[in-house]
């Protein structure tokens, strides 16, 4: 999977002008209108990933499934392939793995950090099998396989048997500075023993063991906190965590599966390698077997799909590799996945079981979610009892029904899946299942726009909408305010404590009536009241994250901050001017402007002032540095550096870099093999920079840019 926030873009002329100016072929005229629809739908999906991405990564708490991800992805991935003009080097579908977050320091891959392609039946695997054999001109080579743990892949950086560093994969090239985190981990050796090397890093997956993260998420609903959907997004949540402690608290492992590069000489095969890490007390993955040949290393793969359930671990996948590191140098990396190995991925678990109810729940932006209430079934390494129904049409389509016995899947899953009805098995009188006419929490009648999926409730003030908004308020990456999960809120709620995520900030007035709430003594209290004080000095891009605009993650949240400084100058912004933001479109805009401009939220705005949260980033925006003003486009693959590290020099003296060249950009930095934007920089006469100019300026503001990329 390649999942990647990117900024979106804004390309292409509106082809209305183009059809106004030339009546000529009515052909034209729809083809137009395809490319406009084309773009704007690019522009939407590029939103939809961007948004999924700040809750998979930065927020480890997804919204949906995978396989919702991968369809998204795909459609963007199609729709650009017909389009081809519209494809933007930031665009999701070019970058891969997440970006680090400015909160860590960046922790920099002499070598690129691979994934692996993946296989999911024998035919598959001996395909793979068979090209290697083709390119490596022999097919008798030994095969290494290994348990695929599903967590987080992470670097290790040791120098003479001392963990120097430890870094996630970020995009591959650049990850996240975690050392403080990691150092944590109990199956990490700070110090190594043995015959070792005196530079190397050794790569690995972090993870939750099942047992740790059923306590933990046990311990978490005790508390009224919100739960981890699985022990891989537990696992990435406790990694990430800004205070260490947090981190040390969380049941976490590890197991090492590679070297990633050594000074000094590595032994010749990845079997020995695997040798020599346990010899110097690192933990490498458990169920390792060499094979002499491949039709045993998959006879080993099969068999463990049965196996996976009674590991100690969340596995999704048995990984397969090429013994001999001659053999693997010889074959190569293509993209991020290298020849020489593959993931041998479990096919999902399925079971059978009846569905007793279908149920809605109300979303945040007021969306009807049909869920299927379903007879507790063991499956996949774990108790499903509720399972996602998507929307209306979808039941309908699948013609699932109360009463049914239905086909559920789970595939290392956010959320499990009804495939359909076992139709044999259908009791006498289930009936289709209808959306209600009215919504089930506020009583108004449901509205469903004419081609969306979706019904809603549209009433703004709906209790459900209400509390599900205060919840992502106070949640991480927002306000991130401990001991609030949803229990706590409903109480507040229930007890007409709140009606807002404002009215948080006065709750210290309420002392004895919170005490007085169930399950809250006063050192809860205490606690809860300190969180939300300690609330207040959340950066601004938290704040705005925290609204719960539409469309607005946490990245677009970030690119609202920092260029406008405070919640008041967005608020006096235009559409036109917010549209205008590299990496915020007009369907964003729209959406943020008609936040800001709401008489309700005008309200919990005045409440966060009044009450003293920090609505402004030190500096107000304007962006301070010697190149203050200044707009940058970079076009091309530059020899010194990638652009993405010559961004963000520039950014670092204060300059922005956009991705459209407009009359205010102030050069267009033109590397190899440009793109269309040297072309328009020319039309327009904005002035070409070459590299060498790029460094005389970087230069002399005294920025060494390292001349180690690529
Ligand atoms: S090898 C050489 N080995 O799975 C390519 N990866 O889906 C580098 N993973 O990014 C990966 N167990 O995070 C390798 N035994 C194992 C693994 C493993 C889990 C993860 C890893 C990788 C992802 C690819």
């Amino acid at each position: 999977m390649a999942r990647k926030p990117a900024p979106r873009s804004r390309g292409g002329s509106a082809p209305s002008q183009a059809a106004g100016s030339d009546p000529a072929s009515a052909a034209e005229t729809a083809a137009d209108a395809a490319h406009f629809h084309a773009r704007n739908r690019i522009e939407e999906l590029r939103d939809l990933i961007g948004y999924h991405n700040t809750r998979y990564y930065d927020l480890d708490a997804p919204e949906i499934t995978d396989a919702e991800w991968d369809a998204l992805f795909r459609e963007l991935k199609e729709l650009e392939e017909a389009h081809p003009e519209f494809v933007t080097p930031d665009s999701p579908t070019q970058r891969v793995g997440a970006p680090p977050q400015a909160a860590f320091g960046i922790f920099e891959h002499r070598e690129l950090m691979l994934s692996l392609g993946n296989v999911f039946n024998a035919d598959e695997f001996r395909e793979w099998h068979r090209r290697a054999a083709e390119l490596a001109e022999r097919d008798d080579f030994a095969l290494v396989t290994e348990a695929k743990i599903d967590g987080l892949a992470m670097a290790l950086l040791y120098e003479d048997g001392r963990l120097v560093q430890a870094g996630t994969r970020g995009d591959g090239r650049r990850g996240e500075n975690v050392t403080q985190n990691v150092r944590t981990i109990d199956s990490v050796p700070a110090r190594l023993r043995g015959r070792t090397a005196e530079r190397f890093e050794v790569r690995g997956e972090v993870y939750m063991p099942k047992a740790g993260f059923e306590a933990m998420n046990q311990e978490r609903a005790a508390q009224g906190e919100p739960l981890f959907a699985n022990p891989r997004n537990a696992a990435a949540g406790a990694v990430r965590q800004l205070d260490p402690n947090v981190t040390a608290s969380r049941p976490l492992a590890m197991a090492v599966y590679q070297l990633g590069w050594i000074d000094g000489t590595a032994p010749d095969t990845h079997w020995e390698t695997l040798a020599w890490l346990r010899e110097m007390g690192l933990p490498t993955t458990p169920e390792t077997r060499l094979h002499p040949e491949s039709e045993a290393a998959l006879a080993t793969a099969e068999a463990w799909v049965a196996r996976r359930d009674t590991l100690p671990f969340d596995m999704d996948g048995v990984v397969v590799k090429i013994n001999e590191f001659a053999v693997q140098r010889q074959l190569g990396v293509v993209g991020r996945e290298p020849r020489w190995a593959v993931a041998f991925k479990f096919p999902p678990a399925e079971g059978t079981t009846l569905l007793h109810k279908i149920d809605v729940n109300v979303g945040r932006t007021g969306t009807l979610n049909p869920f299927a209430m379903l007879e507790p079934v063991r499956m996949g390494g774990a108790t499903i009892r509720m399972a996602t129904l998507h929307n209306e049409d979808d039941i309908h389509r699948k013609d699932i029904r109360a009463g049914d016995t239905v086909v559920v899947r789970r595939a290392g899953e956010v959320i499990p899946q009804v495939v359909g009805p076992v139709l044999g098995r259908r009791p006498k009188g289930a009936r289709p299942w209808r959306m209600p006419d009215r919504c089930p929490v506020s009583g108004d009648p449901v509205v469903h726009p004419e081609g969306e999926a979706m019904a809603y409730c549209p009433n703004p003030v709906c209790p459900a909408v209400v509390r599900r908004t205060v919840e992502h308020f106070v949640g991480r990456g927002a306000m991130d305010i401990e001991g609030l999960g949803e229990k706590r809120i409903a109480q507040l709620f229930d007890h007409d404590l709140i009606e807002d995520g404002g009215d948080l900030y006065a709750l210290h007035e309420k002392r004895a009536a919170l005490i007085a709430l169930e399950r809250m003594g006063e050192r809860s209290v205490d606690n809860v009241v300190a969180a939300i004080e300690a609330s207040k000095q959340r950066p601004l891009a938290a704040l705005i994250f925290g609204f719960g605009i539409r469309h607005v993650g946490g990245e677009v949240a970030a690119l609202l901050a920092q260029h406008f400084g405070s919640v008041d100058a967005i608020h006096a912004a235009s559409r036109e001017e917010i549209a205008a933001i590299d990496g915020v479109g007009p369907v964003i805009a729209e959406s943020v402007s008609a936040w800001m401009a709401n008489e309700r939220n005008r309200e919990i705005l005045e409440k966060l002032r009044r009450a003293g949260v920090r609505m402004a980033e030190e500096g107000g925006g304007a962006r301070k540095g010697p190149l203050a003003g200044q707009q940058f486009v970079l076009t091309g693959r530059l020899e010194t550096m990638g652009r993405d590290i010559a961004g963000a020099a520039l950014k670092r003296l204060g300059a922005s870099v956009g991705s459209s060249v407009s009359k205010k950009t102030t050069a267009v930095i033109v590397g190899d093999a440009p793109g269309s934007k040297a072309a328009r920089a020319k039309q327009i006469g904005a002035p070409l920079w070459d590299e060498e100019q790029l460094l005389a300026v970087l230069r002399e503001h005294g920025v060494q840019v390292a001349e180690q990329e690529r």
